[in-house]
């Protein structure tokens, strides 16, 4: 599909929100995050989403994921809504097709590095050993290789960030959603995850988005956009860097 619009792309679209609205409810008031969302992805680039805390931007990325669903709107991916498939379809779905970082890692504490990290492989039905192979090389590449068999406690925050990264990039997967990936990692350590980010995207031609506070490392993506009073708007680079 050739696309122009609004935000300038003129490539085909691996993913396009439309439209999207997402509130919570608690007993005392209801709080809107998504009012309106549009965003178009396109496949093989690198989008960066800033925005502050609490604005929702962990939101958008899980209902981006089919992690959760939004109240109205579509998620197309490659042109087909996500929103209206079922459970079934969707577990495949973030298995094979969506690499997710969770902005809290979401290890399994009993679990050590290398178990997490193959887990998604085995989901996918991967022999076993071959996802301890590709779970190994991952996090050897990452500079775990002396953390393989140390449990989520066992690991440092930025140490555990990788794994999750490893464990979002084991099926190799078309799109890479990370949430703040580089959150508990100094700028040394910030700036090799982003290389290994960006080595995948250009070698496997992966489509990622990042979600991050830092403002140096949205100038490293291809396109920013921010997020702000439930809409998503672009931002211009050279006004970050
Ligand atoms: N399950 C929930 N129930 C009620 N409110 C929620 C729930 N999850 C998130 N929120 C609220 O929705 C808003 C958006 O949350 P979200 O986690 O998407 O923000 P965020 O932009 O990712 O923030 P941060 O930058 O701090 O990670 C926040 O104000 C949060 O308090
Ligand atoms: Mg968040």
């Amino acid at each position: 599909m050739n696309d122009s619009n609004s935000q300038g792309l003129t490539a085909p679209c691996l993913l396009e929100a439309v439209n999207l609205h997402k509130s919570y409810k608690t007993s005392k008031q209801v709080l809107n995050v998504l009012s309106g969302t549009h965003l178009k992805l396109k496949a093989g680039e690198m989008l960066g989403i800033i925005g502050a805390s609490g604005v929702g931007k962990s939101t958008l990325l899980h209902v981006l994921g089919g992690l959760d669903r939004p109240e109205s709107g579509k998620v197309l991916f490659q042109g087909e809504d996500i929103c209206v498939k079922g459970n079934g379809y969707l577990e495949n779905f973030r298995n094979q097709r969506v690499g997710f970082v969770f902005q809290f890692f979401n290890l399994l504490s009993d679990f050590t590095a290398l178990e997490n990290a193959m887990f998604p492989a085995l989901i996918g039905r991967v022999e076993e050993k071959e996802a301890r192979e590709l779970a190994e090389q991952l996090l050897v590449q990452m500079g775990l290789k002396d953390r393989l068999q140390h449990k989520p406690g066992e690991l440092s925050g930025g140490e555990s960030q990788r794994v999750a990264l490893a464990r979002g990039l084991i099926n190799k997967p078309g799109l890479l959603l990370a949430d703040e990936p580089t959150g508990n990692l100094d700028n040394k350590a910030s700036d090799s995850l982003i290389e290994l980010i960006q080595s995948l995207n250009s070698e496997l031609g992966q489509t990622v988005v990042v979600v991050t506070h830092s403002q140096r490392i949205a100038s490293k993506m291809d396109r920013v956009m921010e997020l702000s009073g439930g809409l998503i708007n672009p931002v211009e680079k050279s006004l970050i860097i």
